[in-house]
């Protein structure tokens, strides 16, 4: 198969693109210097030029603070982006897998949420990637959305990463307390990718690491894998962490239609944890 990866050298893109690489397929990964996504005839070029059987569409605005200051932008992006891409793979007859979040969820359920729950997205990010998903879906009918949370993994940014780099050189760290979501690691994710597409059944999957845990747990547990015993975690409450964006205070995502279908739950975060720590986490 034909894999074209958008945000191909990101976080999760890198992951997936090394996935379906080693299943065999032949794989583009691009980022934003070699086609932006905001720009139709760019992205038309690209897609139409490779003529892929599935576009995995990982490139976003992902700076969540950003999208708050910067609507506009985070609209451009990950809204009309993502239908300039879908619109592209209708064109080429290929199927798209779009990334989307747990941030399209108010939190309020305090019970995991499914495929088949409300959307109701509490900020910029959440919103303008849940239109993205409305209008991917109205774009291109072979679409696939994929919802995740949390995401950790070698390349990039992410918020293990950001913990150890800050724990390494101060004796204590601040971390909110009240926020619960599902970590989930991407080399997991692309491996649930790659079975998702292996038939046309489109619509909308969640998938993520089994388990949840507030961002201070989440902290706790890596500190201990990474053996900096020493430093101390202090749990603090997201009113007292300056941020211009609210966002969920519970957004555990239950994988229910992969459930349904009798598909086998992502390992826990704590065991995905372990191993990207025993990896050696990158800086
Ligand atoms: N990180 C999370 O915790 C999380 C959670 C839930 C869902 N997601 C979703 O998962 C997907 C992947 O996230 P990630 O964390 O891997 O993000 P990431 O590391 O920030 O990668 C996103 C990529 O998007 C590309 N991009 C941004 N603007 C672009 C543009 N105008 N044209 C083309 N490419 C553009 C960037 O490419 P360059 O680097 O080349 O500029 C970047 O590599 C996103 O859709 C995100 O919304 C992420």
């Amino acid at each position: 198969m034909r894999v074209l990866v958008t945000g191909g050298h990101g976080l999760l893109g890198t992951a997936v693109c090394t996935c379906f690489s080693l299943l065999g397929h032949r794989v583009i990964a691009l980022g934003s210097a070699d086609s932006d996504i905001t720009n139709h005839s760019i992205t038309r070029s690209s897609i139409l030029g490779f003529k892929p059987d599935l576009v995995v569409h990982a490139a976003a605005m992902t700076d969540v603070d950003g999208c708050e200051l910067d609507p506009d932008t985070a609209y451009r992006v990950n809204s009309v982006g993502a239908w300039n891409v879908a619109s592209c793979c209708e064109e080429t007859g290929s199927r798209i897998l779009f990334i989307s979040t747990d941030y399209v969820f108010d939190g309020a359920k305090k019970a995991p949420y499914t495929e088949f729950d409300e959307t109701n997205p509490l900020g910029i990010y959440g919103r303008s990637k849940l239109l993205g998903e409305k209008l991917v879906r109205e774009a291109c009918p072979r679409c696939y959305v994929v919802r995740t949370s949390w995401l950790f993994g070698p390349k990039g940014k992410c918020f293990p990463k950001t913990m150890l780099k800050l724990a390494r050189t101060k004796p204590s760290v601040n971390v909110v307390a009240d926020q619960v979501g599902s970590p989930t690691y991407v080399d997991d994710l692309a491996l649930a990718i790659a079975d998702i597409v292996q038939v046309p059944m489109f619509g909308t999957y969640h998938v993520a690491n089994s388990g949840s845990c507030s961002w201070f747990e989440f902290t706790q547990t890596m500190l201990k894998l990474a053996g900096l015993n020493n430093v101390t975690v202090n749990p603090i409450s997201s009113a007292d962490w300056p941020s211009p964006t609210n966002r969920p205070a519970y957004s555990v995502l239950r994988p229910y239609v992969r459930e349904l279908q009798g598909k086998p739950l992502l390992r826990n975060w704590q065991l995905a944890l372990k191993e990207f720590v025993a990896k050696g986490i990158p800086e």
